[in-house]
């Protein structure tokens, strides 16, 4: 994967205002009740820059932590359909529609050993419970499969008093934390890890 500053980060947020090449796939994402998925002129919403993401970088190994219906997972396999994507939760709401060949939907607990070995992990997306605790417990247990030039997308930061805690004591010496505006008040986190940094 090319390297991944903020400044690119934020330039992508303007690029992602854009419509999926897929109508399906568009139809899909619309049904999400989020007004930013539909109004014009607002930056993009999360769906949109995963999507983006994955089609500018094209990372060998995308790994979400929280499928629910597989739409977030959807966005980010249609934007790079040669890579691989891992999605995980404990529950079983994946609709059919967003399941696509080169995603795996493993049922297990984000925080448990693996269901098989994962290395290099270039894109964590970090959505499951929003309660500054668990985000923070998956960031500490995850690193350890990412590569160390990756990047940690988090959902939710500013959704629940505990994680706006959590966001805004989060200091973490591997990389750089800044917030993007793809979720509305609801807040979106990015940490871009830095291989010196995550090597020593
Ligand atoms: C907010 S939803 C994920 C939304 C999805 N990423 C999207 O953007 O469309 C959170 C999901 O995390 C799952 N979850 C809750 N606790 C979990 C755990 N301990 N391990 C893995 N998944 C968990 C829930 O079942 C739920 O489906």
């Amino acid at each position: 994967m090319v390297e991944i500053t903020k400044r690119k980060i934020e330039e992508l947020v303007l690029k992602a205002q854009i419509k999926f090449d897929s109508a399906e796939v568009e139809k899909i994402v619309c049904t999400q009740e989020d007004a930013s998925l539909k109004s014009p002129g607002v930056p993009a919403h999360y769906y949109r820059f995963l999507y983006t993401f994955t089609k500018e970088y094209k990372p060998a190994l995308c790994v979400e932590l929280g499928t629910h219906t597989g739409i977030s997972a959807l966005c980010m396999a249609e934007g790079n359909p040669q890579g691989q994507i891992v999605t995980l939760d404990v529950n079983s709401y994946l609709r059919n529609e967003c399941k696509r060949p080169n995603i795996e939907y493993w049922l297990q607990d984000s925080l448990l050993p693996l269901k098989r070995p994962l290395s290099n992990v270039d894109m964590l997306f970090v959505d499951t419970v929003h309660n500054g605790t668990r985000p923070r417990n998956e960031y500490y247990y995850w690193l350890q499969y990412m590569n160390p030039e990756g990047v940690i997308f988090f959902d939710d930061i500013y959704l629940f008093d505990e994680m706006k805690k959590f966001w805004q004591e989060f200091s973490p010496m591997e990389g750089e934390k800044f917030d993007l505006p793809i979720h509305g008040a609801a807040g979106f986190g990015v940490v871009i890890l830095n291989k010196e940094k995550v090597c020593k």
